[in-house]
């Protein structure tokens, strides 16, 4: 049994983690391997991590996996991705569901080619009744894609007279985005070394702690995701207030 699990305040843990796993290429570059073989490796820590956090009792898990950008990657990289996770989605969509594990998906899912998108929509159907931790891939997602949608529907409401502009609020907003549904994350980790969001739930990351780490998502493992969590309890979430004010709502 790992000391640092032990360290983490089961009554205090993040709904939702969010991650941005990064750095697969540098980790099989650095081992004079091609961009995939770290992919491929990648897929080992997903495992690990998605087992960690349903041990744990976190209910919400947000991967990215693929983003819009990511598609003016060269070809071999984009479709030896798109086979990873057909393949990946197949193998492991058993041990989802004997996990009471439920896969969602959000992103722009008409890019993804026919293939794909039928193994996903049948993982997605096979996992719907499941009631444990929400495994939420973001394939084809960016931050910037999910809001111009929003707008642009909540715009066609409006022009049907559905909707009334002055009626418009943050919970509306909401409704429209890929996540309606699951709660904003309280955690937002990053590996290998970078410090930027990448157009990651823009919207949703407001108030998120944010925990960067060098390690590149091959390495990355249940201890490395209990460091993350034992820093985020250790910190005070003030949302705007002061100090003395979430102090003692806390007590209250
Ligand atoms: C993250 O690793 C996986 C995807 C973006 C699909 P990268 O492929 O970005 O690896 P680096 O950042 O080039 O090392
Ligand atoms: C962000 O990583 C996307 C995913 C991890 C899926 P990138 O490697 O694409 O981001 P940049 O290019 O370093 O910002
Ligand atoms: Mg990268």
């Amino acid at each position: 049994m790992s000391a640092l699990v032990e360290q983490i305040d089961k009554q205090r843990l993040p709904r939702h983690i969010a991650i941005i796993m990064d750095g697969n290429g540098r980790w099989a570059k650095e081992k004079g391997e091609d961009r995939l073989f770290g992919h491929f490796h990648g897929v080992e820590s997903v495992r690990n991590i998605v087992e960690g956090c349903a041990e744990l009792g976190v209910e919400y898990l947000t991967l990215y996996a693929f983003s819009t950008e990511n598609w003016d990657r060269p070809e071999y990289e984009v479709v030896g991705l798109m086979e990873l996770l057909v393949n990946t989605i197949r193998k492991e969509v058993e041990s989802l569901n004997k996990n009471n594990i439920r896969l969602h998906v959000i992103g722009d899912m008409s890019m993804l080619p026919d293939y794909a998108k039928k193994e996903l929509d049948e993982a997605l159907e096979i996992t719907r009744k499941n009631t444990g931790l929400n495994l939420i891939m973001a394939l084809s997602y960016s931050g910037r894609w999910e809001l111009l949608n929003a707008v642009k529907n909540i715009a066609y409401e409006v022009k049907s007279g559905r909707l009334n502009v002055e009626a418009i609020n943050q919970d509306t907003l909401q409704r429209y985005l890929c996540t309606s549904g699951f709660p904003d994350p309280e955690l937002m980790i990053r590996t290998s070394g970078e410090y930027r969001i990448s157009n990651f739930l823009l919207y949703q990351l407001a108030y998120a702690e944010l925990y960067f780490t060098n390690v590149r998502w091959p390495d990355f493992r249940k201890d490395n995701l209990y460091e993350a969590i034992i820093d985020y309890q250790g910190r005070e979430r003030r949302f705007g207030k002061t100090s003395e004010q979430v102090t003692v709502e806390d007590k209250a």
